[in-house]
């Protein structure tokens, strides 16, 4: 078998990181998430969770992918014996899955860029007598986009096909700056808006009594939410470090690319609450609508919004493409190490089976509720569970070795991570996972009402 290969440059794994963690889960998802948990509630939440569990969570992917340089099957495998394919094979599962829906929703965000060439947001808007919610429903499915979701695969597939450095990590290179720079100027502008400032408060003003009053509901939400965007639970920070040679110091790292993705989606939310409440648009209703309706709305309303909006539009497709190949890529290093297969081969094959399975979500939007639901309260809490079983109770030591290369002996502090891993946070998980699978019932019975509907 040829040489595995790895990143050129150690920037290149850690823009590869930020890279798949910053995408539609910040920019999308995060608000839309923040919104549905009442604002600054749901940022206390959380944040909380992305520190004391995110962070010893993308520590444990990390350490089972550099030791054991494998696609997650064969690296859990490595760690925990034969019986962990079958918790591998539910990962790349996930990654198939994910990658479905995502592309479809990114394949609406280059919609939305597009539509920035063709005219302004509000001509476009007036020729649906001013209704955003119609206008998306009348642009995002059917045949136009199928093609878009084509495109979209299409990219994401030709970088995969071109290997670790050709493709993936000279296309993040590019790709993660500019997202940054983008973010940045529309979040000072967003802060020149009149009335801007009722848009801050919402976002940035918790009340406690909310967040105690609604944590059944909170709790699983900041879950699916942290894992998602922080690309954690089905195997993408193990695969990414398994093409890691030198023994780095991976609690820097870590630190590192949550900081980015934190810090991001953080600005996201400075850019789009403000806009919202400037535009006197409610927040918490549209759901996963709720970025492409509300954008669309102060986009129409604002001076300087056409470019403003194809610019906004334009960085999340560029987000969602670097998140894209890291989904792509786990499915595809597992043909590659399990089966074999030639790299092209495999990302065109996996790809095109990954295509066809988001294509209902381009029919009706009732698909995407269910994929995304499914993913995100259920399995990439069940992923990271059982990341944190191998880690925590099946080879504790061999974890901590692997973390201790690149950074020296951590004595104690190693023992606090594999006993904060050992109970509190599998309870945690297990709670989130429990409240998760009782949320995503609900989805399943309009999905089953849609279909006695249809
Ligand atoms: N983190 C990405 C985002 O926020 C999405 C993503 C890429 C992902 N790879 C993942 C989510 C793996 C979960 C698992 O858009």
């Amino acid at each position: 078998m040829a040489q595995r290969e790895s990143w050129a440059t150690r920037t290149g794994f850690i823009l590869a990181a930020v890279g798949s963690a910053v995408g539609l889960g910040n920019i999308w998802r995060f608000p839309f998430a923040t919104a549905d948990g009442g604002g600054a509630a749901f940022l206390v939440m959380y944040l909380a969770f992305i520190a004391l569990i995110g962070f010893p969570a993308i520590l444990a992917e990390f350490v089972i992918g550099r030791k054991a340089e494998r696609n997650p099957v064969g690296a859990l495998v490595a760690y925990g014996g034969n019986a962990w394919k079958y918790v591998g094979g539910i990962f790349v599962l996930i990654g198939v899955v994910l990658l479905s829906y995502y592309s479809v929703i990114a394949g609406w965000f280059i919609r939305y860029f597009l539509e920035g060439f063709r005219g302004s947001y509000a001509s476009h808007l007036t020729s649906y007598n001013g209704d955003a919610q119609a206008m998306f429903f009348d642009i995002s499915f059917g045949m136009e986009s199928v093609i878009l979701h084509t495109v979209f695969m299409a990219l994401t597939i030709g970088i995969v096909a071109l290997g670790i450095r050709q493709g993936i990590e000279l296309a993040v290179k590019v790709m993660v700056p500019a997202l940054i720079v983008l973010l940045v100027g529309l979040a000072v502008w967003a802060f020149t808006l009149e009335g801007a400032g009722a848009g801050y408060s919402y976002y940035l003003s918790p009340e406690v009594g909310a967040i105690t009053a609604n944590w059944t509901e909170l709790l699983p939400a900041a879950a699916g939410q942290a894992f998602f965007t922080l690309s954690l639970g089905m195997g993408v920070m193990i695969t990414y470090a398994s093409y890691l040679r030198e023994d780095r110091n991976l609690a820097k790292d870590g630190v590192t690319i949550i900081g980015f993705d934190t810090g991001i989606a953080f600005l996201a939310g400075l850019v789009v609450f403000p806009v919202f409440f400037a535009g006197d648009i409610q927040p918490d209703e549209g759901g996963p609508l709720t970025i492409f309706v509300g954008m669309t709305e102060a986009f129409a309303n604002i001076t300087g919004g056409q470019i403003l909006g194809l610019v906004f539009f334009g960085t999340v497709v560029i987000g969602a493409l670097s998140s894209a190949i890291s989904l792509l890529e786990v499915v595809t290093s597992y043909a590659i190490d399990e089966k074999g297969i030639e790299r092209w081969k495999a990302a065109t094959g996996v790809g095109v089976l990954i295509y066809l399975i988001g294509l209902p979500v381009t029919y009706d939007i009732i698909f995407l509720e269910v994929y995304d639901g499914f993913i995100d309260a259920v399995l990439l809490v069940f992923g990271a569970l059982m990341v944190m079983v191998l880690v925590g109770w099946v080879a504790p030591k061999a974890a901590v070795d692997e973390l201790e290369k690149g950074i020296g002996d951590l004595g104690t502090t190693a023992q606090a991570w594999v006993w904060a891993i050992r109970v509190p946070i599998i309870i945690v998980l297990v709670v989130s996972l429990y409240l998760g699978i009782v949320e995503y019932l609900d989805v399943l019975e309009a999905f089953s009402e849609w279909l006695s509907g249809n």
